[in-house]
């Protein structure tokens, strides 16, 4: 089956959506942009230009900058994956440190291989049940600042993709001591500004320059996303010169005023309602957690300082290790028998991605799917799962590994290399990257001697890996 139809078969489905984008089948901007053909149009007069800005896109841009606080904002039709490769190469130039959490989005990996940048990671505390990187050790952090004081920039991950938010603010004075340029992928956080209640925009607490991906919280269309550059940023003239360069370097030039327009649309329902529904999704997913609350084969995981609209659902252990329970299948059985597309799942969790555009009626039927599959699996008897042993990390997605880094990844990138099995990969210097998706964090980076910490996830993810010859 090829694409469109593969689309109108799951367009069929009508599915309901816990992930993204956050317009949830063209809910709060569908009707404006019922006829996208209409308005995909090229530069001519009257349409301004992105990477040249004057006019109409130039006072959209104004006004989101307006709105989120920013000194100035900058229209993104290449994800925040055109503004992380951006700002990371627009503030350091080749052979600079850039200091970077490892659980970053592909994009930073990328951007340190095309930059030539020297990484320094910094690597996040482990929630191991689950699997999934938490924030960071602010002493561990200083440390690592005091042992790096030539670092150029230093990039974060705030929110993480499962939604946990960490004091970012004090590693952002941490780095402005040091006169180290903070650059945040926010990513997963287009949307804090809209709840006084819930964690800040880093760009509220001083971030140099932070990017969100438009489309992924809020009702935007996809690759909708913005860059923001903070009003008290610390970014030199000749930086912030070269991240404007990069992004008419690295976007079309022939931008998709379809896409610009939904972020135009998507401006115009935050600004209206934006707080009001905000409100209103807190209290349905109050609602929620309520209702689901005496499930015993799931539940939710909540942290103290995260996102609400991330809804971690784990699957208790006890079910889990007698093999009655994993993600994969409660995200499988909610797809096929109850229309629910849940984000992302391990063997562990299943995440759900609620936005403003969920409406109280999304809340009610997964509560009562999970509810029914709950009572389900309690009257069923299974053999105990073997080998699954306390602690364990059994996350897909990270590993708390650093494997040692014997090449750059522009070296690896360039040099021979030969496929092996991935069970004959160990101590060899991997030439390509390891990457889950979701989320798209890489595990393994090009020039990274293989350990065997890794071989479970390598052979998850791969039959053969790339290596130096
Ligand atoms: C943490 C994080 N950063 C960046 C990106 C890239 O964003 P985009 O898809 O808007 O290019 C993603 C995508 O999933 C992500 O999860």
């Amino acid at each position: 089956m090829r694409l469109f139809e593969a689309l109108e078969k799951i367009k069929k489905e009508a599915l309901i959506s816990f992930h993204m984008p956050g317009h949830k089948n063209g809910r709060l901007i569908g009707e404006a942009l019922a006829n996208p053909l209409a308005i995909d149009i090229t530069e001519i007069p009257g349409a301004d230009h992105l990477h040249e800005a004057h006019d109409c896109i130039a006072e959209t841009e104004q006004s989101i900058a307006e709105f989120y606080g920013a000194a100035q904002s900058k229209l993104l039709v290449g994800g925040s994956t055109a503004g992380i490769l951006s700002m990371i190469l627009g503030t350091t130039r080749r052979g600079e440190v850039l200091l970077l959490n490892r659980n970053a989005h592909l994009s930073a990996y990328n951007a340190v291989q095309l930059g030539e940048l020297e990484p320094v990671y910094l690597l996040p505390k482990l929630e191991r049940r689950l699997g999934i990187p938490l924030g960071f050790d602010l002493e561990t952090f200083k440390r690592l600042i005091e042992a790096h004081p030539e670092a150029k920039a230093c990039l974060l991950t705030y929110p993480t993709y499962e939604g946990v938010c960490y004091s970012i603010r004090e590693m952002i004075e941490i780095c402005h001591d040091k006169g180290i340029v903070v650059l945040v992928d926010e990513a997963h956080g287009a949307h804090l500004k809209l709840n006084d209640a819930g964690p800040s925009s880093a760009l509220d607490l001083g971030a140099d320059v932070v990017v969100q991906s438009f489309h992924k919280t809020l009702p935007a269309m996809t690759q909708v996303a913005c860059l923001h550059i903070g009003k008290k940023n610390i970014l030199s003239e000749r930086q912030l010169n070269a991240l404007i360069w990069h992004l008419r370097a690295l976007q079309s030039s022939s931008p998709s005023y379809v896409l610009m327009a939904s972020a135009d649309l998507m401006l115009s329902v935050i600004e209206r309602d934006g707080v009001q529904k905000t409100k209103e999704m807190v209290e349905n997913i109050r609602w929620f957690y309520d209702e689901t609350a005496e499930l015993k084969t799931l539940g939710f995981r909540r942290f103290a300082d995260g996102d609400p609209g991330k809804l971690l659902l784990e699957i208790s252990r006890e079910y889990y290790e007698r093999g009655d329970w994993d993600g994969f299948r409660v995200s499988s059985i909610l797809r096929e028998k109850y229309g629910i597309q849940s984000e992302y799942e391990t063997e562990r969790m299943c995440l759900f991605m609620a936005g403003l555009a969920n409406e109280k009626k999304d809340f009610e039927t997964l509560a009562s799917a999970l509810i029914e599959m709950d009572k389900k699996i309690l009257s069923v008897e299974k053999a105990r799962r073997a080998g699954v042993l306390e602690g364990e990390n059994l996350s897909p997605t990270y590993e708390l590994v650093l494997p040692q880094r014997v090449l750059s990844a522009a070296e690896a990138a360039a040099a021979p290399f030969e496929a092996v099995p991935s069970a004959d990969c160990v101590g060899r210097i991997a030439a390509e990257y390891v990457i889950p998706y979701p989320p798209g964090i890489p595990v393994l980076v090009p020039g990274e001697r293989i350990p065997d910490t890794l071989i479970a996830t390598v052979k998850r993810e791969k039959n053969e890996i790339k290596v130096l010859r």
